[in-house]
């Protein structure tokens, strides 16, 4: 099922772009059309510059068509974690900086007039359990030591009743696609161009300038973004050495009753979030959670059904229209990467490890990105040195990341198939082995048979079968294959090789 954000909106189905056609020579190229690479676009083509935004499916057809359009400074009690580990002023200018991010956004939807149901709306952290209201409360000394003035509070529009709740006014709330929509109307109108379809495979430097290689075609280009969710350029910058991805879930329900305004996020596990949204006249209760590692195993039960179980609590009578799941990106140090690709790549830059606050954050670092390009000093951009050595301070999750990769690395060797052959049920997916080689089964309702080499296009990391999705999920950095072994989401960029078995 669709995301409510692109089934709601004819700008995806009925994509208008085309692939690219012939080699192009310009100032700067935009690899991946999501809402970081589109706002690059955006700024760049306003300020006169020449660029080119090259996508390899759909415009916001991966995070950003499905994220749950939240803008806000409020990203989980994220300022005391800030304030200890590096200091009140990076604590302080994190949060300055989402805060402009929202003005900004806010000042581009009034300047070109676009029409993606934005509202300011206040933002809660809850928490209805009594062990973590010390934690809310730290939080919230935490900010007003930083100047900063939430209100806690003990009523929220929420249908059931919290302990505490930390309030951030102000924040805001869109339809992503909407907005997307808009920008690259924008990026049209001032002469960028825009291609679809289209698949990066690499990037070279050539003297002063960046080759931009895709399936038949080439750009030159003074300057590039790597916008693509997940860097797919692995050496240099060593990206999946110090990101993971995480998957988390989402429903729209139709309550049968009037809503409260508000965005909503629990402190508590399993954790939820709620917003409201509007769809064709409706008004729509957004339910988010289930989150696990990407290529974790999981079970409907503790994905959508735990949705599904949480909406029916409060609505019986409610009616799901809309499921859907995102990925993201998180860094070590759950601080983005934004800046140069690598210091030994002047010129070519990186924005990633948004975490779940894409929205905003895609904000923050195309200013900033901007900025570098037009040589003016961007007082947020030291935040998030992409370039960064300073220690890692997440030791627990540095070492899961490695423990996975390696123990998915071995895996391919040492772990004996998951079944037999004819224990596969219909519509469902398990690795069997045949020969000595492990085979990736996928059979449809019908029985008909999905034979894939289960092994990575990334680096080599044994897939495992995620039968929420009916895909093939990497444990490793998160990259997903469909059934039949198409390519969904990077690092990867490659299909997988499919076995003939008939
Ligand atoms: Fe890196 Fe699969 S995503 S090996």
């Amino acid at each position: 099922m669709n995301s409510l954000w692109l089934s709601n909106d004819n700008f995806i189905k009925n994509d208008s772009f085309n692939s690219l056609g012939e080699n192009l020579e310009t100032e700067v190229c935009i690899i991946g059309a999501g809402i970081f690479g589109t706002t690059c676009a955006y700024y760049l083509s306003k300020l006169g510059y020449k660029v080119v935004l090259v996508e390899k499916d759909k415009i916001g057809s991966k995070a950003t068509g499905n994220t749950t359009g939240k803008i806000t400074s409020q990203h989980g009690l994220f300022y005391n974690y800030l304030n200890n580990s590096y200091g009140e002023k990076f604590a302080k200018d994190y949060l300055d900086a989402n805060e402009e991010a929202i003005t900004n956004i806010k000042k581009i939807i009034d300047e070109e007039k676009i029409n993606c149901d934005f509202s300011y709306q206040n933002a809660y952290i809850y928490t209805t359990k009594k062990e973590n209201i010390n934690s809310i409360r730290k939080e919230f000394n935490t900010l007003s030591n930083l100047g900063y003035n939430p209100e806690l509070v003990t009523k929220t529009g929420l249908p059931f009743e919290v302990n505490l709740a930390l309030c951030f006014k102000n924040q805001a709330q869109f339809n992503p696609i909407k907005y997307l929509k808009g920008l690259c109307d924008c990026i049209l109108k001032r002469n960028g161009s825009i291609f679809t379809n289209t698949t990066v495979h690499k990037v070279e430097k050539v003297n002063e300038d960046y080759i931009v290689f895709t399936e038949n075609y080439q750009i030159k280009a003074s300057y590039v973004i790597v916008a693509t969710h997940f860097p797919f350029i692995n050496f240099p910058g060593f990206y999946f050495t110090k990101m993971y991805q995480s998957t988390s879930y989402l429903i729209a329900i139709d309550t049968k009753k009037t809503l409260s305004k508000g965005m909503y996020i629990s402190e508590d596990k399993p954790a939820f979030s709620f917003r409201t949204a509007t769809y064709q006249g409706k008004e729509l209760l957004l339910i988010g959670g289930g989150e696990h590692r990407t290529g974790e195993p999981s079970s409907y039960s503790d994905t959508y059904g735990l949705l599904e179980q949480e909406a029916k609590k409060y609505f019986p009578n409610c009616e799901i229209l809309f499921k859907w799941n995102t990925r993201d990106c998180i860094s070590l140090d759950k601080i983005p990467y934004i800046g140069y690709y690598s210091s030994i790549m002047p010129h070519m830059y990186v924005g990633t490890g948004f975490k779940k606050w894409g929205m905003t954050l895609s904000n923050v670092a195309s200013n900033i990105i901007v900025d570098s390009i037009c040589k003016k000093e961007n007082k947020f951009a030291y935040l998030f040195n992409s370039s960064r050595l300073k220690p890692i301070k997440n030791r627990t999750e540095m070492k899961n990341i490695l423990i996975q990769s390696a123990n998915s690395l071995l895996l391919n060797k040492l772990r004996p198939a998951n079944m037999n052959f004819d224990e596969i049920a219909n519509d469902s997916g398990s690795i069997i082995e045949i020969n000595n080689e492990k085979v990736g089964i996928y059979k449809d309702s019908n029985g008909k048979i999905y034979a894939v080499k289960p092994i990575c296009t990334h680096l080599g990391c044994l897939l495992s079968w995620n039968d929420v999705d009916k895909t093939w999920d990497c444990p490793c950095h998160g990259s997903r294959f469909d059934f039949d072994g198409t390519n969904l989401y990077d690092p990867a960029f490659k299909n997988l090789d499919t076995f003939d078995l008939e």
